[in-house]
């Protein structure tokens, strides 16, 4: 199995692009399957969640063709409503093609969808949404079967907020006839970016980005083109990895604004950056980081808990107590103890809480990539660390992350992908 072998620590330059956002990718995907004609995909992260969801998409009969960072989906040749559990279990955004199929075939099944290692993943807002839309649903306990004899509009309140739950009936409801109104909805950028995809194919969306979203179903969808908007989650990790390594680095072709949780806690930390309209330029740190006292995951546009365990690792290296409150998933937090191996002085409190006491020097170390944020996360504490640090399951990594090992040597970062 592939590795990294990192040598810290390391202090890096340059300017480094982002991706297009992995979790637009995601939903894109299935988005592109509600029309009637082909839709282009642009800015396409090349990245193995993504490489998944097109083979599922192909098993069950969809043209795709791929050229570099475009591609291009014509759902026409569809010719099955049936993933295997085996598909469905590779990847959580699976749960998100129900939808799609319900709409053409009036029928779906599906094993329970897989994911990350970060706690329960549950999927009952989506049962309970499909529900509300009329959709009947049998569970044998090894596969759902959704039935959709007669989608009717709702008023659907979601009980707490689900961004792919919310994705997920926004864009059935595009195609069920009358007004439905999501209410306590996400508001996550991502969200908004598909409603503008759905609109410009002849949905009729309105207040996507806010947490009450109304749509009225129109009788069809045509294909359109859908450019991905800039990753976030990608643009915040460079941040922190330009401040734990102390690291003057522009990043570009991002969307500062939808990091703004995040720039408000570097600037906390004493953290100097310059943002531009597309680019933040982290500048050279002039004194040492202090604790922001505490750190609250929350939903857009509150703190990301996507950006928790890169933050975490910044954290070891502020001066004082800082309280991480973990609120979105329950098993986000384990890894805190691959970065106690490296030094760090970090206790769980409970599955939700911990407290970093820092400044802490860190310590190469042989050790694992738990999931995909846990494992950058990793990679950002190994170039901070003095001494090798060898990364194992980098397949996590990889599952959200294009080539990073090349972009960060592009940065000079001494990161080699042994297999
Ligand atoms: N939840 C339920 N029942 C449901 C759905 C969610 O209990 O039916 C719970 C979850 O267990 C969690 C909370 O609700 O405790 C919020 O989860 P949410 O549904 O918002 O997460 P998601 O839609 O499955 C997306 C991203 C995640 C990101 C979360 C939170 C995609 C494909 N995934 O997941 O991204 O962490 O929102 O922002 O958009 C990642 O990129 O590494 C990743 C895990």
């Amino acid at each position: 199995m592939a590795k990294f072998v990192i040598q810290g620590p390391q202090r890096l330059s340059g300017q480094i692009a982002v991706s297009g956002a992995k979790n637009a990718a995601l939903i894109a995907i299935p988005a592109a399957l509600l029309a009637r004609g082909a839709t282009t995909l642009k800015r396409v992260p090349k990245i193995n969640d993504v490489g998944v969801m097109l083979d599922i998409i192909k098993k069950l009969g969809a043209r795709v063709e791929i050229r570099d960072s475009e591609v291009s989906i014509d759902p026409a040749t569809l010719n099955s409503h049936s993933l295997s559990r085996e598909l469905s279990g590779k990847v959580r955004a699976s749960v998100l093609l129900i939808g799609p199929l319900l709409l053409r075939f009036g029928e779906a099944s599906i094993g329970h969808p897989g994911g990350c290692a970060i706690g329960r993943r549950p999927i009952d807002q989506f049962l309970e949404g499909f529900k509300a839309l009329g959709v009947e649903i049998e569970d044998n306990g090894e596969e759902y079967r959704f039935i959709a004899k007669r989608l009717k509009s709702a008023s659907y309140f979601f009980p707490f907020v689900s961004v792919t739950a919310t994705q997920s009936l926004m864009m059935t409801a595009t195609r069920v006839p009358g007004v439905t109104i999501l209410k306590n909805a996400a508001s996550e950028p991502e969200v908004a970016a598909l409603a503008d995809y759905l609109n410009r194919c002849g949905a009729r969306i309105s207040g996507a980005g806010t947490s009450t979203i109304k749509i009225e179903g129109v009788e069809a969808l045509q294909g359109s083109e859908y450019a991905m908007i800039p990753d976030r989650l990608e643009t915040g990790m460079f941040a922190i990895l330009a401040a734990a390594t102390r690291s003057p680095i522009t990043i570009t072709q991002c969307n500062p604004e939808h990091i703004e949780s995040l720039l408000t806690i570097l600037r906390r930390m004493g953290a100097r950056f310059k943002q531009g309209s597309d680019s933040i330029a982290i500048l050279q740190a002039k004194e040492d980081y202090r604790s922001p006292g505490k750190v609250i995951t929350h939903e857009y546009p509150g703190f990301p808990t996507d950006l928790q365990p890169p933050l975490t690792v910044l954290l070891t290296q502020a001066r004082g107590l800082t309280l991480v409150h973990e609120t979105i998933f329950e098993g986000r937090l384990f890894y805190v103890d691959l970065l106690n191996r490296m030094g760090a002085n970090i206790i769980l409190c409970d599955p939700h809480r911990a407290l970093v006491q820092g400044p802490t020097p860190l310590r190469g170390k042989r050790i694992e990539s738990p999931d995909i944020r846990a494992g950058i996360a990793m990679v950002i504490a190994a170039l901070a660390a003095q001494g090798e640090t060898v990364i194992d399951n980098i397949y996590q990594i990889e599952r959200g992350y294009e080539n990073i090992e090349e972009r960060l040597r592009g940065l000079g970062a001494k990161i080699e992908k042994v297999n």
